[in-house]
């Protein structure tokens, strides 16, 4: 091989390296707002998901709301079309309304038009047929009678019985890399994801939430995330910072340079972003509770959602905390108010008139949660309502989760560093940015916030997630195809 000749072909594997290679998403981040007791449906349906992990008997909780809900703007095939789906730490896979969906809405009330994915509307799209490595692996081993041809089956059914079937199809993802500070360009990757042929419940009726899809975040191999961390083009950290006063937020894929965070171990093995709670304090005193009661396990401990709402606590910790988040204010007017919600009149500044709570984790990071974040106004202001809930649940596992969601989370930068295993966040401006680095080139950038109205780009987490039937789907799908 002549020089010449050697040095382009290094000079081509750089560039290739370079077009390949770990580059840092951003995605703009919106929120919602929305009235108490939409917040607590909300979060009824997505309990519903946990506890179906642990009791598949759940389902049925409840009738749409509006939420919390967060939603991105992604491309898919060639030529590329735009797709608004909901975006969601709890879950798992990627899928859009496809084009035999005759139940599918076709236009959302946030304001968009909706788009059904055509696979022969794509000059990339792919089949995956259910002998594909992608279908064995999801389903942990071969699919009973596959043939042929016959198209790897999806099924995913939510909290609330609505559910989503179709099939997977692999097409080219063209997403926003970083490549300059708070600067993006375009760039893609082919990814296997789901094409919604079915939708039942909420999910296949206009509704004010309707949108094109979801996009999980979740640790497994079958997430965008993972997919895209498997072809070398990121890096499996991502960061979200949700700013519940202004809107809006960050949301990147990426090494975090700055701000600096801390974090916790999370727990190997468990289908959702677990960690070791150890305690909780209030005002310097530390709850007294039962040393097991954070424990992990049997449908135990510490879940961490950006796409619950409020937080969710044992009986029994939540009996110790709200006396000691009170103790201050002993004339206080209280009443229940819609639904479960502990309210009283007060107003005046809350940072001045209530403690904070700090909780506890293994590696000593602590979670410091402000009055300003754990009460929230209620009737034009005049009463605030306490965003603790007692994690009331129908099954006796469930009834000890710890479930920390938005309340807790937002305002501040949290990290999921699924490289080492380990989620942290500091109290930070989630209207500032943050800096991340390409981890190939080590470059840094600056990665911004976005407050974007609803009918433009990104929305992240809805909150009834869902539980994988898979297994129990599968036959039935196999045998309809
Ligand atoms: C809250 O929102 C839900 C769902 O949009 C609606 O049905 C309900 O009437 C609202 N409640 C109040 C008090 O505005
Ligand atoms: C993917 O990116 C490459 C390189 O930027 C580009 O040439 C190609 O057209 C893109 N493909 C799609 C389907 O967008
Ligand atoms: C795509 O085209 C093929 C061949 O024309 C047809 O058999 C198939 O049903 C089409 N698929 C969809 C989803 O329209
Ligand atoms: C996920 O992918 C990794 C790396 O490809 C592999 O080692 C692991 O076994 C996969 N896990 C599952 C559950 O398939
Ligand atoms: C948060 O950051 C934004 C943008 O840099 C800035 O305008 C705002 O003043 C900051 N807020 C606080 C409380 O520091």
């Amino acid at each position: 091989m002549d020089l010449k000749y050697l040095l382009i072909t290094i000079a081509l594997e750089i560039l290739c390296v370079v077009a390949n290679g770990n580059s840092d998403l951003v995605f703009q981040v919106e929120r919602r707002k929305t009235n108490l007791s939409g917040i607590k449906d909300h979060d009824d349906r997505r309990r519903g998901r946990f506890l179906s992990t642990v009791d598949i008997n759940l389902g049925g909780n409840g009738l749409p709301t509006q939420t919390g809900l967060y939603y991105t703007k992604l491309g898919l095939g060639s030529p590329k079309k735009d797709y608004y789906v909901q975006v969601d730490t709890g879950s798992d896979v990627l899928w859009v309304n496809c084009i035999e969906c005759s139940r599918c809405p076709r236009k959302s009330d946030i304001g968009m038009d909706l788009t059904l994915y055509d696979p022969n509307g794509s000059d990339t799209s792919e089949s995956i047929a259910c002998d594909h490595e992608f279908c064995s692996s999801t389903y942990d081993g071969p699919i009973p009678g596959c043939k042929a041809e016959t198209p790897c089956p999806y099924s995913i059914t939510y909290g609330d019985g609505s559910a989503t079937t179709g099939y997977y199809v692999k097409d080219y993802l063209t997403f926003d890399s970083v490549n300059g500070n708070l600067h993006t360009a375009p760039q893609n990757s082919s990814i296997i994801f789901g094409c919604g042929a079915v939708q039942s419940g909420l999910l296949g009726s206009s509704n004010e939430e309707a949108l094109d899809g979801i996009i999980g975040f979740g640790q497994a191999n079958s997430s965008v995330l993972s997919q895209l961390a498997a072809s070398r083009k990121v890096k499996k950290i991502f960061s979200h910072c949700l700013d519940t006063i202004r809107g809006g937020g960050i949301f990147a894929i990426g090494e975090l340079v700055e701000p600096k965070v801390s974090t916790t171990p999370l727990v190997p093995n468990m289908a959702h972003y677990n960690v070791v709670l150890k305690n909780i304090e209030v005002d310097g005193d530390v709850l007294q509770l039962p040393s097991d009661i954070f424990d992990s396990g049997n449908g135990k401990g510490t879940v961490i959602d950006s796409g619950t709402t409020l937080a969710y606590l044992p009986d029994i910790v939540y009996d110790q905390l709200i006396p000691k988040v009170l103790a201050r204010q002993p004339g206080l007017k209280s009443s229940i108010e819609e639904q479960n919600f502990h309210c009283f009149y007060y107003s005046g500044n809350v940072d001045g008139g209530f403690p904070v709570v700090k909780l506890h984790f293994e590696d000593s990071l602590s979670l410091i949660v402000y009055p300003h974040d754990y009460l929230f106004p209620y009737k034009n202001g005049m009463m605030q309502c306490i965003g603790w809930q007692r994690s009331v649940t129908e099954t006796k596992d469930g009834k000890d989760m710890t479930l920390l969601g938005d309340l807790v989370l937002s305002n501040k930068l949290v990290l999921y560093d699924l490289e080492n295993m380990a989620i942290g966040w500091v109290d930070y401006n989630c209207s500032s940015s943050i800096k991340v680095k390409d981890a190939t080139t080590g470059v840094v950038h600056t990665v911004g916030a976005h407050n974007i109205s609803s009918a433009s780009t990104f929305l992240i987490g809805r909150t009834l997630t869902f539980f994988l039937l898979l297994t129990a789907m599968l036959n039935i799908f196999v045998t309809r195809f």
